[in-house]
């Protein structure tokens, strides 16, 4: 890790400003103050639903009425939420032109609607549900309400356009994601423990083709003491908040934010 002086953000800021192509990595922890709850830890999804029983292919096959429990307190969270500060953050960021893609492990749609433009969505959407008989999609508003179980006009249980364990990552999206990473000169990785492979290998694709990589999360995680370049130990809003604000301040933005 490289030493930031002793403010992590302005180390940050400077090399997003000096080097721009930046790309991002997002996980569950930039949605957290949104009111949607991470997946591990006390306070995680996972901690509630055991997601061998309530996550995986298999399970939807096996008992999808079952999996419908966990899904249905996923759409309505994910329907319920608006963008936060981290979000707007790194829209503006993508305005200043030092951004130009998020890759995001979150299927809640907050990036777009924080203003991003383009965003790499690894491991889905909850906003559509698909059949996996007959490959029918449909706007999940359309479909479901809270507490009914989806189904199709083939009379099949719908499943949220998600990536379950054990599901492939969405061809289009893995190789959208892995040449952002391997032509970026900043990876920024934000609030994600990197435990779920694929997406955990992205930040060593990018290292290996010569990025920087900075990290935000109030924890270390296990990308901290390998792989990592600059940890800003802090909240994803109020760090991407003060990134944005930073740089501007240098110049590199036109725009007011
Ligand atoms: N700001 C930034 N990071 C935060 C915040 C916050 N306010 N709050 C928590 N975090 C961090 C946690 O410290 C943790 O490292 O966010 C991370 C969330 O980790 P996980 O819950 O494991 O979520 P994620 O890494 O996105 O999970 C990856 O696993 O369960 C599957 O498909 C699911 O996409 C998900 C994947």
């Amino acid at each position: 890790m490289r030493a930031g002086g002793n403010d992590p953000i302005r180390e940050a800021a400077r090399l997003l400003a000096d080097r721009r192509n930046a790309v991002a990595l997002t996980g569950a922890g930039i949605s957290v103050e949104s009111g949607i709850p991470s997946f591990r830890g006390a306070q995680g999804m996972w901690a509630k639903y055991d997601p061998t029983e309530y996550a995986t292919l298999h399970a939807f096959m096996q008992s999808p009425r079952k999996v419908w429990e966990m899904l249905s307190e996923m759409v309505s969270v994910c329907g319920g939420a608006a963008p936060n500060p981290a979000h707007k953050g790194l829209a503006a960021l993508e305005e200043m032109g030092i951004v130009r893609a998020v890759i995001t492990q979150n299927v809640d749609g907050l990036h777009q609607a924080g203003g991003s433009r383009r965003v790499i969505e690894y491991h889905g959407n909850m906003e559509e549900l698909i059949c996996v008989y007959c490959w029918k999609r449909y706007p999940t508003r359309e479909r479901w309400t809270p507490g009914s179980v989806p189904l199709c006009d083939c009379g099949e249980i719908l499943k949220p356009n998600v990536v379950l364990f054990g599901e492939p990552i969405p061809w289009l999206a893995q190789e959208q994601a892995e040449e952002e990473a391997r032509t970026c000169g900043v990876l920024v990785v934000i609030g994600t423990s990197a435990q779920v492979s694929p997406a955990c290998d992205i930040p060593r694709v990018a290292k290996e083709a010569g990025a920087v990589v900075v990290e935000i999360n109030p924890e270390p995680t296990s990308l901290t003491a390998s792989v990592t370049d600059v940890h800003v130990t802090g909240g994803a809003s109020e760090v991407l908040d003060r990134l944005a604000k930073l740089i501007r301040k240098t110049g590199s933005g036109p725009l007011e934010y």
